[in-house]
């Protein structure tokens, strides 16, 4: 199916690209107007894009129904200053509670039963709940357009950052499987993080991998091996050589068994070898590949 954006309703857009563009992270703005009422909602048009100045954009849009704007955005115009918290799994459902159309003035810090604790850089009040909340100077702010649906990019530095004890690593920095973020999807999906799904990727930062396309061609076209495996294997920095020191009973038990049968052999090395691939094995996979040569 191939959708060209201007031929649809901007609802069903939207639908479309919120379910494709997922799953997004959670910003909670707090912010305050002239009169000091404060306001809490939180936004998943959301993302860090500068360490060095530290920026992150938030986009309250234009309601696709009815073309008004947030809160948050008159909010940002008038008093340049923002504190976002980060949401986890613990606060999400009093976080979409605070997303519901109060009418100005009401605070939804109240209405969500969220603690507000003082801020040291700027006048919106952080959400004590919150494991990680960043104090932000507002740097611009730039509308998208002017119809129903349109972004504005609130664009934010960062001033600094307050880190909850709990979520560190014994080295002072956030431990990924501490902060169960959660993050939003199309429709009403939500997606938590925490140790059963996250997963790591080595990524060699200053070597290069030598590239699926130096793949030796019965390991590119294996039809045992997947393109994740063909990924893991390919970013090795030079073709691994067989190790004479690697004792494997199992691979001697496959090259004795099938030995007659070269082709079975190949099956059941690239078998094994993506057993290994799966579990992160990426040296003892080769090794099983290497048999094969
Ligand atoms: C998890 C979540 C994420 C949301 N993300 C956005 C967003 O990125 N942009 C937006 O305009 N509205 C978003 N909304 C809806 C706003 O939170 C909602 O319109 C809110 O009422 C705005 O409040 P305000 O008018 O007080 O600023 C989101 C709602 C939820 C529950």
């Amino acid at each position: 199916m191939i959708i060209n954006l201007k031929d649809i309703k901007p609802a069903d857009a939207q639908n479309f690209l919120q379910h494709a563009i997922a799953p997004r992270p959670i910003c909670f703005a707090s912010t305050i107007d002239k009169e000091g009422n404060i306001n809490l909602s939180p936004f998943s048009f959301f993302n860090l894009f500068s360490s060095n100045p530290p920026v992150v954009i938030f986009s309250p849009a234009r309601r696709v129904r009815n073309n008004t704007t947030k809160h948050s955005l008159e909010n940002v115009l008038q008093v340049p200053e923002v504190v976002i918290n980060i949401v986890d799994y613990d606060m999400v459902q009093q976080t979409s509670l605070a997303s519901c159309e109060f009418p100005k003035g009401i605070n939804e810090f109240i209405k969500a039963g969220f603690t507000t604790q003082k801020a040291t850089l700027v006048q919106p009040p952080m959400v004590k709940e919150s494991k990680v909340k960043l104090e932000c100077k507002v740097l611009e702010v730039k509308p998208l357009g002017t119809q129903g649906g349109a972004g504005n990019l609130i664009i934010c530095e960062v001033l600094c950052m307050h880190i909850d004890e709990s979520i560190l690593d014994e080295t002072g920095k956030i431990d990924q499987t501490k902060l169960h973020h959660v993050a939003r999807l199309g429709g009403d999906w939500y997606a938590k993080i925490d140790e059963t799904n996250l997963f790591k990727v080595a990524k060699p930062n200053t070597q290069l991998g030598i590239g699926v396309d130096a793949l030796p061609k019965s390991i590119r076209q294996s039809k045992i091996l997947t393109g994740n495996n063909l990924g893991q294997l390919a970013n090795v920095h030079e073709m691994p050589f067989v190790d004479p020191a690697f004792n494997d009973d199992k691979l001697k038990n496959i090259i004795q068994y099938f030995s007659i049968n070269p082709e079975d052999m190949d099956k059941e090395l690239h078998r094994y070898a993506k057993e290994l691939l799966d579990v992160g094995k990426v040296a003892e996979a080769w090794q099983v590949l290497l048999a094969d040569y």
